[in-house]
């Protein structure tokens, strides 16, 4: 049982000064709760509208929302143009610092001439509204103008993050049936160029054929494959089109993107965000939790485009609020492991938003790195992905936050769009690993199999997250699949309407709320969600295995490890460590590095129920090296002395 009155005296409150000063206050809980859709409505006012609405939510199809129907608007010219006819065209947008050490410094004004530039060109192209486009980039600067450049057109853009395999980007582009891919020739990792385009290429092969051209952006001058009439360099084409182009207006409901996600099965999620909503939320999230300033703070979000995390929180949250921001294409030991504190110093970073993963991996290469560095720029510290465990809360507020950096936990998903849970940073008293309290006009619940809400305290009791209530930058759905949207997150709770989000919670005494991870057979490593069940896919595709079964157990540094035991077919040689090497080579090669397993096992059998299940609680009970719990369902109880004979080898 966690120690309640420790939890209730271990907190940071904000001081009077950072409170005083705070853009959000007490009051916007009372103004949110007082009226929850006219709270709404003034958040989406900060916003530029074409069109005004007059509607703020429909939910009557419920679990379709539609969040101010009748409104229309522009994401672009919000995240732009609006801050160009303000006056500010001359304020640094991005300060893009490239792998290699080169970098750009790039204006609202510069930021809008290319994303008009590549309007035009795609315009060119003969892409209209609706059309799917496919990006596959590292973190460079036409990344973002190709978002946004998608944005302005009304084309829904599909990310896909440049770690992953031709296969993963195949699948992607076949879901969305995207009309075009933009990429890079290459990326840079740890100092030498990768090659990317060629992944595309491969990823084509094969192909539903939707895809009518591949446009390449020059990053590492490698050699790459080309496909006259298919494939177009950006600095030829986009590079050369006119800088003027008028931005129109679309419904508020308009589809802005597709992200693909990790679920339960094999087959990835395309979450579906439409654009009023979406950037409502994204904004005031933007600008009420991490206390942003515009003109004044500097911002940096260590996440990549491929997540939703750079989605809302480096692309279109940020942008609307015309935030000055990092953006870093490299790794964070590359050339060495000062990199991050060396930008902060340069920059004079004031909001650094980063992963727990990460933040423990600074704690093992020792506080004398950090140290060596000038942090005090830093005022606002945000953690995102996973639980952050309280001694790494306590150490990023020390040691990178001058222990006085308030740390906002924010708990959220590809689904959400949008921050839900968290602290805000002038106003609660955040206590280190909660992610505290539901944000102003956003309602969540913790409650048991029933829907009872569990008591206060009550730590070991089997909660829940829901939410309960309907929000502005909900997902509008899954990417032609609506029953999966349904029977996914809105079945398990269906008598009471909530959207069931696949995370166990707890409420301590005080009634604040800790996220203790997924209840599902989605793994979270580094905070990266990868399903169990792809893995196994990818595994059971190697020749040689004719049954998989994947868990997620602990990891002091990636918060999950995957462990895979695997069953080999009749003819297949065990030959130890290769064929291990070569199994997590294939799951590399299948989905990305990221899912490639930390440990496999060669076993004889797995264990089953008498249903044919595969009792995954009790593999992971093996992979964490714990007792094993109750094998009696089990149709063979004595595979378990045959994995631990195996285990014994180790
Ligand atoms: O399990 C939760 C965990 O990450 C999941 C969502 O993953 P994804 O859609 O990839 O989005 C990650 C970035 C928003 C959640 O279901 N998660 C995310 N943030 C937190 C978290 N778990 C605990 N605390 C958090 N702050």
């Amino acid at each position: 049982m966690t120690d309640n009155t420790a939890d209730h005296l271990d907190a940071y409150p904000p001081t009077a000064e950072f409170a005083a000063a705070a853009n959000a206050g007490e009051s916007l809980y009372d103004r949110a709760a007082a009226d929850r859709e006219a709270f709404w409505a003034e958040q989406a006012r900060r916003l530029h509208w074409h069109q005004p609405f007059t509607r703020v939510l429909d939910w009557d199809d419920a679990p379709f929302a539609q969040w101010f129907a009748d409104g229309k608007l522009n994401v672009a010219y919000n995240c732009v143009d609006r801050h160009v006819l303000d006056g500010h065209g001359e304020q640094v947008a991005i300060h893009w610092e490239g792998e290699p050490g080169d970098s750009r410094d790039i204006t609202y004004a510069h930021l809008l001439a290319e994303v008009c530039r590549a309007a035009n060109y795609l315009t060119e192209l003969g892409l209209k509204a609706g059309d799917r486009v496919a990006i596959y980039m590292p973190m460079v600067p036409e990344a973002i103008v190709s978002m946004l450049a998608c944005a302005r057109l009304g084309l829904t853009h599909s990310v896909v993050f440049a770690g992953f395999s031709p296969s993963a980007l195949r699948q992607r582009v076949d879901d969305a049936q995207a009309r075009l891919v933009i990429t890079t020739d290459g990326q840079w990792r740890r100092g030498k160029p990768a090659p990317l385009k060629e992944a595309v290429d491969e990823a084509l092969v094969g192909s539903e054929h939707s895809v009518e051209h591949v446009l390449v952006v020059r990053r590492t001058e490698i050699e790459v494959p080309w496909t006259d009439g298919r494939d177009l360099w950006w600095h030829e084409t986009v590079a050369e089109a006119s800088a003027d182009h008028e931005a129109q207006p679309f419904d508020a409901e308009h589809p802005l993107y597709i992200l693909y996600t990790s679920g339960t099965t094999g087959k990835p999620k395309g979450i579906l965000h439409t654009s009023g909503g979406y950037l409502t939320q994204v904004s005031y999230t933007h600008h009420n939790v991490f206390d942003h300033r515009a003109g004044q703070d500097v911002y940096w979000c260590t996440a990549d485009i491929g997540w939703v995390t750079g989605h809302s929180y480096i692309v279109y949250g940020p942008l609307s609020n015309r935030a000055t921001q990092v953006v870093y294409e490299g790794t964070p030991n590359s050339p060495d492991e000062h990199r991050h504190w060396q930008i902060v110093e340069k920059y004079g970073v004031s909001i650094y938003y980063t992963a727990p993963t990460l933040v423990r991996t600074f704690m093992k290469w020792g506080r004398e790195i950090p140290d060596a560095h000038d942090l005090s720029s830093i005022r606002v510290l945000g953690s995102v992905g996973e639980p952050i465990n309280p001694e790494a809360w306590r150490w990023y507020r020390e040691v990178i936050g001058s222990n006085s950096a308030p740390i906002v936990d924010t708990w959220w998903q590809t689904e959400t769009g949008a921050i839900m849970i968290s602290p805000l940073p002038g106003v609660t008293a955040a206590k280190p690993g909660a992610a505290m309290t539901p944000l102003p006009g956003i309602s969540a619940k913790v409650v048991d199999e029933e829907g009872n809400p569990v008591h206060l305290g009550e730590t070991e009791a089997n909660g829940y997250l829901v939410l309960d209530q309907p929000w502005p930058s909900m997902l509008r759905g899954i990417w032609g699949d609506p029953d999966r949207y349904r029977s996914t997150y809105w079945e398990r709770y269906a008598e009471q309407g909530w959207y069931f989000a696949g995370d166990g919670a707890k409420l301590d005494a005080d009634g604040d709320l800790w996220v203790l991870g997924r209840v599902d057979d989605v793994m979270n490593v580094s905070g990266h969600r990868i399903s169990t069940a792809e893995v196994e896919s990818a595994l059971v595709g190697h020749h040689s295995v004719a049954e998989a079964a994947v868990v997620g157990a602990s990891d002091d540094t990636t918060g999950q490890g995957i462990v895979a035991f695997v069953i080999l077919t009749a003819g297949a040689a065990d030959t130890g460590q290769d064929l291990i090497a070569e199994l997590k080579a294939e799951v590399s090669r299948e989905i990305s590095p990221i899912a490639r397993p930390r440990e496999i096992h060669i076993v004889p059998e797995l264990p089953k129920t008498r249903s044919g299940k595969i009792m995954r609680r009790l593999l992971r009970d093996v992979a964490e090296g714990r007792e094993l719990g109750d094998t009696s369902t089990l149709v063979d109880p004595n595979v378990f002395e045959a994995i631990r004979t195996q285990k014994a080898n180790w």
